[in-house]
């Protein structure tokens, strides 16, 4: 046993809004706080993300009828409290932001007191505060020099949590960190662990999400011991630009929510055909109406129309969308935008209470990685943004009383062991790996699932985890490698997740069991480790 080589009170894990947010809460009671993620604070996917935040500060909205709306998304699994929680803080969140110096787009009408509001799938009112179409960036360029210039954060970039370090009574003592590529395993000491890792959209060959989406803190938590909730509930974004040479460039809703139309490669509409709210049905209804579109018409893609607004418009309400675009020689006030469905957000996660305590006495979990009941089984768009910081701000009120009882971190925690390991011989293996893995989320585990596709993703995953986890018991540790570990396991947990929902409902839709149950019946998937794979 050696000593810790570094020790917070608060170790947060992810430095997308969810991670920012905590650590300014708590930076600012002067508490020590370490932000660890693994590429720099500008690389999340709340930086890439574009529609805004859901909030109901229109003289005809409520937060009454934005937890509505979220509840009719979430397609009879949402705990209402949970939605409550949200609902009521969206002004805050959107104060505290201001505060901090975000910008919102304001609206032309009151611009000295209201935002502009747009509106988006699911939504019954204009309703989504927004920094033009890149509202993730405003948020995270504005709070990352906040981050940086605190005197009680230490920003620990570029690196990568390899697993938590718990005790025999289920508390959470720290992590084991791998720092630079060839590095060794650091031990960290922490009073309070924080989870803000994210989604695990990188399950799937297309994704709208970074590459760092790989579910590392719900593969973490599940091995630690804590149970995981609704995994099947995968969100597939209906439009991500189809390029050859695009990736994970998304086409934000709010294209929608201004007038723009899906058509077929004819020219012809078909939302109507599916949903009397056409384009702006919720989200799970639109990505599997153009999947089917797909499928019948034998096309690579469908596309997303707003020539019919006025250039000017256009280029005023999404100047980033115009420009991604252009980089790949379409003119979005000329030419329709081929889009194409792709895998946008994780709905399940970690099990935790409202304050985002998990199983784990000293771990908490926030934001994208963490299952709170609130999106049920459909996240309402927007409402993902607000979920992080107000989720944040109620798990800072928490950690704060946790803090006073729980002992200081200068305890000594058993150091990384290497001596068994040597230098990985075939990197090959893990990207290997990589590729067949997302190739078969997307085939068998995607929009449409059946019981067949199912059962034989998970006679591949199996054998691919016995694979990796032989690989790692081998060789060091390396960042892919243990991504890797990480994408088998969430796999695994989505596809158990995904057999044993005998039901259609929200985004989990298998032909085997087209209809959905009555909702006094619908019931959560609750994993719980060393009872499920
Ligand atoms: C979008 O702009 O369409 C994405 C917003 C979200 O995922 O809520």
């Amino acid at each position: 046993m050696q000593a810790s080589a570094l020790n917070y009170d608060v170790l947060i894990i992810g430095g997308g809004f969810a991670g920012m947010s905590v650590a300014l809460l708590l930076a600012d009671s002067h508490i020590s706080v370490g932000l660890l993620t693994k590429k720099s604070l500008e690389e999340s996917a709340s930086m890439m993300a574009q529609g805004g935040i859901a909030a109901a500060l229109s003289p005809e909205d409520s937060p009454q009828r934005h937890a509505e709306d979220t509840l009719a998304a979430g397609a009879g699994l949402c705990k209402p409290e949970a939605v409550d929680l949200l609902v009521r803080h969206s002004k805050e969140c959107i104060d505290w932001l201001t505060d901090y110096g975000v910008t919102f787009t304001s609206s032309d009408v009151r611009a000295d007191t209201l935002p502009h509001l747009t509106r988006e799938g699911g939504h019954t009112r204009r309703r989504v505060v927004h920094s033009e179409d890149a509202t993730g960036a405003a948020i995270i360029t504005t709070l990352e020099s906040q981050i940086r210039a605190h005197a009680h954060i230490q920003s620990l970039e570029d690196r990568i949590v390899v697993d938590l370090i718990t005790d025999e009574s289920g508390t959470c003592l720290g992590a084991y960190v791998l720092d630079k590529p060839g590095s060794t395993v650091q031990t960290v000491s922490a009073r309070v662990v924080v989870l803000a890792t994210g989604g695990a959209s990188k399950i799937y060959l297309y994704t709208t999400n970074p590459d760092t989406s790989t579910g590392d803190g719900i593969a973490m938590a599940w091995r630690a011991g804590c149970r995981v909730a609704n995994m099947e509930f995968v969100q597939f974004h209906p439009t991500c630009l189809y390029h050859p040479h695009a990736k994970s460039v998304l086409i934000s809703e709010a294209v929608r929510g201004e007038g723009g139309y899906l058509i077929r490669p004819d020219g012809s509409r078909f939302m109507h055909e599916h949903d009397e709210r056409t384009e702006l049905a919720p989200r799970d209804i639109v990505a599997r109406a153009i999947d089917y579109e797909m499928k019948k018409g034998g096309y690579d893609c469908v596309y997303l129309d707003i020539r019919h607004k006025p250039a000017t418009e256009i280029l005023r309400a999404f100047p980033n969308i115009a420009r991604n675009c252009e980089q790949f020689g379409i003119d979005i006030t000329r030419e329709p935008i081929p889009v194409v469905p792709a895998a946008h957000y994780t709905c399940g996660g970690i099990v935790t209470d409202l304050q985002g305590a998990t199983d784990l006495s000293g771990l908490y979990a926030i934001g994208e990685c963490a299952w709170t009941g609130v999106h049920g089984a459909n996240r309402l768009a927007s409402n993902s943004l607000l979920e992080c910081n107000v989720f944040a701000a109620a798990a800072h009120d928490r950690i704060l009383s946790d803090l006073e009882r729980l002992p200081r971190a200068d305890r000594s925690l058993p150091h990384w062991d290497e001596s068994r390991v040597t230098d990985a011989d075939e990197q090959i293996v893990v990207s290997h790996n990589w590729d067949e893995l997302r190739r078969f989320m997307w085939d068998y585990v995607g929009i449409v699932r059946t019981n067949k596709r199912l059962e034989r993703a998970r006679h591949r995953v199996e054998l691919l985890r016995e694979e990796i986890s032989e690989y790692y018991g081998n060789f060091k540790v390396t960042n892919d490698l243990i991504e890797l570990r990480n994408l088998v396991q969430v796999a695994e947990l989505t596809i158990v997740s995904a057999m044993s929902r005998k039901e259609s409902r929200g985004l989990h839709f298998n032909k085997d069991y087209p209809d959905t149950l009555p909702d006094d019946q619908a019931a959560d998937t609750i994993l719980i480790p060393r009872c499920t794979p």
